[in-house]
């Protein structure tokens, strides 16, 4: 029996800033962002969404599918939490109509977690074949105005059924690790932006991605020629075409540049106009992948780095199924990313300067999303979610 991704969908917001824009206000040429970092676009929330909307948007589609009864357990990765206590999950449970018997429960590390709930929701999977995991990963990418990292924003959510005999993707058990106490990239609970130091986080990646892949070498018996394409962790595109680069030259690879380039190129669709979207990425990645190659995947060996500041890595490899193409969501996904309005620089700052309230009163959020689920207030310290 094989374990691994049976659907996948996502979701982004309907606003984003062509970094045209920004690099016009920072009089930085426009080529740093479009060809430096790779990036076009950034994608950033309304002021009535936020991860559980996003969350509950990217799922609904599936649970529609399958039905909502069928879903025993839920795995929430997220790095931008809206509540200390209560997972963000358990919102979605109600929004999407699951089952009262159906576990909920929220992960944390960075970028890195929602590969942390793919892995137990297998392992869950494998042990009661017959039991459907919704895997949901949701985050808003923030950093302070006027900075490096600033660029490099975005939103987003993926999810994914993990399940017995999978449509999509099957996931092999081998993996490779790597964790290490580093100050990369944090964000204390007293600040709603990260801090980060960029430069050293692209090195502790590069690091981390050797020691994911070594570890990972000793556990399968895969070598680096047999993967066809490789999904990693998304930050910003040229992260991932610089990271392949690296692990070609680890493996002394003879493919020429070009090749390795194409082995990534489709996982970056959607990532460089929708921006980082943190544990969400990869997986968004993947989805680009799978909507975008021109080359039937099926039987195809996938690559995965997942990366998570702090920092905990994972190397891992999955292989497309046949026939996966009925099951993709693309039509939708296209639509969805075609509809988004660009916002002006004031606009943008509109919605990055607003706030959440804090004194407890009656705060209502007009309608500003298009997504099925929106925030419709924050009153009396409670978070009220509708569906439209
Ligand atoms: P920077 O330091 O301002 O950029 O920001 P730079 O000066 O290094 O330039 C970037 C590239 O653009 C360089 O190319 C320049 O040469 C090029 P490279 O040397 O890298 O090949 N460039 C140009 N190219 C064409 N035309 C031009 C031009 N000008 C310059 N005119 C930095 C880069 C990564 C520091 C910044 O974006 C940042 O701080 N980002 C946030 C942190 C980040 O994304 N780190 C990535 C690894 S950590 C990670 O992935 C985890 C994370 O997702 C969080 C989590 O786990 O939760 C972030």
């Amino acid at each position: 029996m094989s374990v691994g991704i049976d659907e996948i969908s996502f979701y982004t917001s309907n606003y984003f800033l062509d970094l045209q824009q920004l690099a016009e206000v920072r009089d930085i040429d426009v080529d740093k962002y479009y060809k430096g970092i790779g990036q076009e676009k950034m994608g950033m929330p309304a002021p009535d969404e936020d991860i559980v909307t996003m969350a509950a948007n990217a799922a609904y589609p599936l649970i529609e599918r399958v039905g909502a009864e069928s879903v025993s357990t839920v795995m929430f990765a997220t790095e931008t939490g809206i509540d200390q206590s209560k997972s963000a999950g358990v919102y979605v449970h109600r929004l999407l109509g699951l089952s009262a018997n159906c576990r909920v429960v929220e992960l944390k590390q960075a970028c890195y977690s929602a590969t942390a709930a793919i892995q137990m929701a297998c392992a869950l999977v494998a042990r009661q074949p017959e039991k459907r995991v919704l895997v949901i990963a949701s985050d808003v990418a923030r950093y302070d105005l006027d900075t490096p990292g600033e660029a490099t924003q975005g939103c987003g959510a993926v999810a994914m059924l993990i399940t017995a005999n999978p449509r999509l993707v099957e996931i092999d058990p081998e993996v490779g690790n790597y964790t290490e106490d580093v100050m990369d990239f944090w964000r204390p609970n007293y600040r709603s932006t990260a801090l980060v130091d960029g430069k050293y986080s692209t090195k502790i990646y590069l690091k981390s991605l050797k020691q994911a892949w070594e570890h990972f070498c000793t556990a399968s018996s895969l070598a680096f020629n047999d993967f066809q394409h490789f999904c990693y962790h998304l930050p910003f595109t040229r992260m991932a075409q610089k990271a392949h680069k690296h692990l070609a030259k680890l493996n002394q690879s003879e493919l020429s540049p070009e090749m390795l380039d194409l082995q990534v190129e489709d996982t970056l669709l959607y990532n460089r106009i929708i921006g980082n979207s943190y544990t969400a990425s990869m997986y968004i990645g993947l989805v680009s992948l799978l909507e975008n190659c021109k080359q039937n995947l099926e039987g195809k060996r996938v690559g995965f780095f997942s990366y998570g500041s702090g920092c905990v890595a994972e190397f891992f490899s999955g292989r497309v199924v046949a026939g996966y193409e009925q099951y993709l969501h693309s039509a939708r996904h296209q639509a969805m990313l075609a509809a988004r309005n660009a916002v002006s620089y004031e606009e943008y700052l509109r919605l990055y300067n607003e706030v959440e309230p804090t004194d407890g009163g009656v705060h209502e959020r007009r309608r500003e999303s298009t997504g099925r689920f929106r925030l419709a207030s924050i009153s009396h310290h409670k978070r009220e979610y509708v569906a439209c």
